[in-house]
């Protein structure tokens, strides 16, 4: 045998080619693209979701009841939001058991029978993994907190104290105050990111990497499809708990504004997805990222450096996009198309205010949010949507700090009212509850429930819901919009963001009016690669369409069209 075979950078082109492989299991286009990248995913705050035993809670059963509903619309794949056992310190956030179901939601069997159902719809089942922290209620930190020889102490962070009464470090929490906690019981101190009952996992030691992992194989073993990875940014530490430098002025609960080079985004995270993703791939399954990057280059090192790490991770820099401005959205949109990974658009989450209060303008909200959605659902990538969203559903947040349920929200008040306001229970019909429970619900519905409701809005052909079926069927069987490159057209146009998507010679325009006044937009084609031509309207909102080459949009208008070579 030659012994050149097997030189270092040969031995590496080879486990790269495997690794390509691997990545390219079962593809279902002769692109070669993956279940994953065809997808449509939709997120259920269980909680919220559907009660299936008017308990004022939803739960799995609940959910199963709705797959049909989710099916019509147009879903291929459900993120639940934690549904394990959990003291709900952080609504499920806050695992005390990641291989079993909280009684409040259900039980294994009913989650098995919601797979069933599933499979039956053709959607797949994506589960929350909260990976860096456990609840503090959980067997592993109560073993590690007993004692510092017990055999899980080095499974969480702990640490002395600077000097008496002080933290080891000035690290803040993001629910506010010290991250650190002192414990009694042994003198020193644990690190919690987030809530005090939720102590971070000490991801340096390999007990912790295997157990976690083997939670990942369990749920794949059950026939999951991926996990949505939670705060994946924060499991590591620098091992010397060095401070954090201090910035200037104070952040919303009062503690002090650092920068978090020390406790956030370090290089060990890349290793833990890369043999995350190694199971993945061995289960046909996707990884989900809650990535909050500051710029592309950030997000660009989730998807890997051979794009063997995350596949989806979530491009949040485009839920800052605050205002409907087609510059902002434009530089956006074209940073993450080139980023080298398959693009992830999520226009809200349970995190994040509702996006038809943050576009909304108090005159057109419902068109604006068709006009989110044509944005999104025509983009090259994969959409992740929020419950609710399909509705044109708002954010109902408290009036009253006593009515608030998210703890960060009492801490915060009222610089930050917590996350109960887009947390509230889906509108189903326009019964008491909006047809979510016959029981109270856990938090209030709101007014608009009458009615932007699934019931009234099936029967409205110019319903936000009614919209949303279109354009999601569109873009389940149009291969440019499944497959097509994306390039930006009348870049210098100040209120109609438009571009085209190109595949195999056929293009489609999409041309989305973000102002509130009517305007004319004229598409020179002919410098795009295609012939001078005209549109064919594929789906449009009342009152736009196009006469040749030119899209006349209402205010907040949407355009979808093929363009035809005549
Ligand atoms: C993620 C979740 C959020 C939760 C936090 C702590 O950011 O999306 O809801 O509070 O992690 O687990």
């Amino acid at each position: 045998m030659n012994r050149f075979l097997f030189t270092p950078t040969l031995l590496l082109a080879l486990s790269l080619v495997a690794l390509q492989a691997a990545a390219q299991k079962n593809p279902v286009d002769a692109e070669g693209h993956q279940w994953w990248q065809h997808a449509v995913f939709y997120e259920v705050y269980p909680r919220s979701f559907a009660d299936g035993n008017n308990d004022g809670v939803g739960d799995l059963n609940g959910i199963t009841s709705k797959l049909g509903y989710l099916h019509d619309l147009g879903v291929d794949a459900i993120w639940i939001t934690p549904c394990y056992p959990s003291p709900q310190v952080d609504f499920g956030y806050d695992v005390s058991d990641y291989e079993n179901i909280d009684p409040m939601y259900g039980t294994l069997a009913d989650f098995d029978r919601m797979a069933a159902e599933g499979k039956k719809q053709n959607i797949r089942i994506i589960m929350d993994y909260v990976i860096n922290h456990t609840s503090d209620k959980h067997k592993w930190f109560i073993a590690s907190k007993s004692s510092k020889k017990s055999p899980y102490r080095n499974w969480y962070v702990w640490r002395d104290g600077k000097a008496p009464n002080q933290p080891p470090n000035n690290w803040i929490s993001e629910f506010g105050g010290s991250a650190w906690k002192f414990d009694p019981t042994t003198g020193q101190y644990y690190y919690h990111y987030f809530y005090a009952e939720q102590p971070d996992l000490n991801w340096n030691n390999p007990a912790v990497e295997k157990a976690m992992f083997d939670v990942t194989r369990w749920w794949y073993k059950r026939g999951v499809a991926g996990f949505r990875l939670d705060a994946v940014d924060t499991l590591f530490e620098d091992p010397d708990l060095r401070d954090n430098p201090v910035l200037p002025g104070k952040n919303k609960f009062g503690d002090p504004n650092t920068q978090e080079i020390y406790n956030k985004k370090l290089p060990g995270v890349h290793e833990v997805l890369q043999n995350l993703r190694k199971v993945a791939d061995e289960n046909d399954a996707v990884l989900i990222g809650e990535t909050w990057t500051k710029s592309i280059d950030e997000l660009k090192k989730y998807y890997g450096e051979h794009n063997n790490e995350l596949q989806l991770p979530m491009d949040f820099m485009f839920t800052r996009v605050d205002k409907l401005s087609p510059p902002e959205f434009r530089r956006q949109i074209a940073a993450a198309d080139a980023a080298g990974g398959w693009p992830t658009w999520v226009i809200s989450n349970h995190d994040i205010e509702r996006s038809y209060n943050r576009y909304g303008d108090g005159a057109h909200n419902d068109d604006i949010a068709k006009l989110m959605a044509a944005l999104y659902f025509t983009l090259r990538g994969t959409p992740i949507m929020y419950y609710g969203e399909e509705l044109g559903m708002e954010n109902n947040d408290p009036k009253r700090k006593e009515d608030v349920k998210d703890p960060k929200g009492r801490t915060g008040w009222p610089a930050d009212k917590g996350r109960d306001g887009e947390r509230t229970p889906m509108q189903w019909n326009d019964a008491e509850n909006a047809g979510f429970s016959t029981h109270e619900p856990w938090l209030p519905v709101p007014p608009s429930y009458k009615t932007h409701n699934v019931a009234a809005e099936s029967k409205d052909p110019n319903s936000v819901l009614e919209f949303y079926r279109k354009v999601l069927a569109l873009r389940h069987t149009n291969s440019v919009l499944l497959e097509g490159n994306y390039s930006a057209l009348n870049e210098e146009d100040p209120n109609v963001l438009s571009y085209l998507r190109t595949y195999k010679g056929n293009s489609v325009l999409v041309a989305l009016n973000m102002s509130g006044s009517a305007q004319k937009a004229s598409f020179h084609l002919g410098a795009q690669g295609a012939s001078p031509a005209s549109l064919d309207p594929l789906v449009a909102t009342p009152g736009a369409g196009a006469n040749g080459p030119e899209v006349t949009l209402p205010a907040f208008g949407v355009f979808i069209g093929e363009v035809a070579s005549r």
